[in-house]
């Protein structure tokens, strides 16, 4: 879901410009009849609002700040946009799910026409319900189960390469990540396309958070013109599909046997826009979510030999690697790993917030929400609330031994829009974790510490990491075989 913090750099250069260019953006001066008043806060400079203090330290420092001085919903003026912060589990949950029909998906357009306007993420309604249980169905568990040998089969050549070698880590989780978005979309897919699909799809991303002109030889230019090439390829492998056999239960063939009401297909528009969605919700969110988990795992070396017992163990019981992992495995013999990832999503909360629109003025808690500001939860805050987390800024997985209270663990959202990859995500996560601790050790040789954006959340640089096979482990294995 790069889009979401691709939506503040692009907002953020957007003001900017208005400033240097003299535009007067004029406040539209609105006069509320009600007598609510609107929550406590600051709105900073004309046009710039507190644009500035956000993006002059942490953005998750200017909020927790925010949140310590005026509480729990609090106003300022963001990236050009009036902005009401919620960071109480209950106000997200107001805004993501019981009052979700007041709050409409807010995107600034040229990142809807990147990704495709026809894609889930962009409505509301019929349209949104139809799109979000083709998704949903062909992310389900009883779908993504099937592909577990697949997805070992994308993991296990790409950790092989990554021996004895510097790598950054990020990047190579991208890789992993693109190739399991593309399995869970087409099921098998002819290399040629593959490689036409992830040429092309790499230059959209890379000109995706650049500012929208129209120079040529711009990041953004390229990506406007390579999305079209992605159109292209799309629209060649929807009409191959629709004549021959498809995979029905993976996303390409549900999307392609929908009908509504009436009868009528969704067009190869509608298609490759969802299509491109899903790869762009699904590869850098899980990259960045692994290249934490390696982070947090060498910086607690005992935990990391923990988890390495949890997976020899079941290495052990699938006769030394000769078997492939299971589907059960992954749900029950992994528990020690799954509060790994948890407390990792908790931990790096790679998506900070979220955005929404108030479609009417509404009232929350006495105070005014009013029509047109932009809301954002603010999943971070809460995940960081020490009511809810205790000692929150210390990575401990024992914390998920028990449940998090209602709506105060938010890694995939809640309500219509709440992720429909989360098991896809955690299963990718735990195979290919699998097969690192269990054959594999790794030294960090870049930054140990930092954050850089991209635009989310990871360790800097990427996480510059030398891997090698470890001999300990291969004798461990060797002496059992
Ligand atoms: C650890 C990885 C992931 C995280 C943390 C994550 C997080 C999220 C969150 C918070 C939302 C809701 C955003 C909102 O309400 O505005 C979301 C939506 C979405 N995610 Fe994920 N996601 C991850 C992986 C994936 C994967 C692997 C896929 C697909 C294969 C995926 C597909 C989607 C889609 C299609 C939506 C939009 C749903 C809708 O609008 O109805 N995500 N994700």
């Amino acid at each position: 879901m790069s889009f979401v913090m691709g939506w503040s750099l692009y907002c953020f250069a957007a003001a900017l410009s208005a400033l240097l260019f003299g535009f007067l953006v004029k406040n539209r001066g609105r006069t509320f009849k009600s007598t609510t008043k609107l929550p406590p806060g600051t709105m900073g400079w004309p046009f710039l609002g507190e644009t500035l203090q956000l993006y002059s330290h942490d953005p998750n420092i200017f909020f927790a700040a925010k949140q310590k001085r005026y509480g729990e919903i609090f106003k300022t003026h963001l990236l050009g946009c009036p902005c009401i912060m919620l960071a109480s589990p209950e106000a997200a949950r107001f805004v993501l799910m019981n009052q979700a029909h007041l709050f409409k998906p807010t995107y600034p357009k040229s990142k809807e026409l990147m990704i495709g306007p026809n894609a889930i993420f962009f409505h509301q309604g019929d349209y949104h319900a139809r799109l979000r249980k083709l998704v949903q169905g062909a992310l389900s568990p009883e779908v993504i189960r099937s592909i577990v040998p697949d997805i070992e089969a994308i993991a296990l050549p790409l950790l092989d390469s990554w021996d004895g070698r510097v790598i950054n880590t990020f990047l190579e989780m991208k890789k992993y990540t693109f190739d399991v978005g593309i399995l869970s979309i087409f099921g098998s897919l002819d290399l040629h396309y593959k490689e036409e699909l992830k040429k092309n799809y790499c230059v959209v991303d890379q000109g995706y958070n650049s500012f929208p002109n129209k120079i040529p030889g711009t990041l953004y230019r390229n990506a406007v013109q390579a999305r079209k090439e992605l159109s292209k390829i799309l629209g060649t492998i929807i009409s191959e599909r629709r004549e021959k056999a498809m995979e029905k239960k993976k996303l390409l063939g549900s999307l392609l046997l929908s009908r509504d009401g009436n009868g009528e297909p969704l067009s190869d528009e509608q298609i490759s826009d969802n299509i491109i969605g899903v790869l762009f919700a699904a590869q850098d969110t899980t990259a960045s979510v692994l290249t934490w988990v390696l982070k947090y795992l060498v910086d607690n070396p005992k935990l990391l030999e923990a988890v390495r017992a949890e997976h020899v163990a079941i290495q052990e019981a699938n006769e030394n690697a000769r078997n492939s992992v299971t589907w059960a495995q992954t749900r029950n013999a992994m528990p020690l790993t799954s509060k790994v990832i948890s407390e990792t999503l908790r931990m790096a909360s790679i998506l900070s917030f979220t955005f929404r629109e108030a479609i009417a003025d509404v009232e929350y808690k006495g105070y005014l929400i009013p029509k047109g500001w932009k809301v954002m939860p603010l999943f971070r805050n809460i995940h960081h609330n020490p009511d809810f987390f205790p000692d929150p800024h210390r990575f401990d997985p024992s914390r998920f031994q028990v449940p998090p209270k209602l709506n105060t663990f938010l890694p995939f959202g809640t309500g219509a829009h709440a992720c429909p990859g989360n098991e896809l995500a955690k299963l990718e996560m735990l195979i290919l974790l699998h097969h690192l601790v269990t054959n594999f050790g790794w030294e960090v040789v870049g930054p140990r510490h930092g954050i850089q954006y991209c635009p989310f959340p990871i360790p800097k640089d990427g996480l510059l990491a030398r891997f090698h096979k470890d001999p300990a482990i291969q004798d461990h294995k060797n002496s059992n075989q």
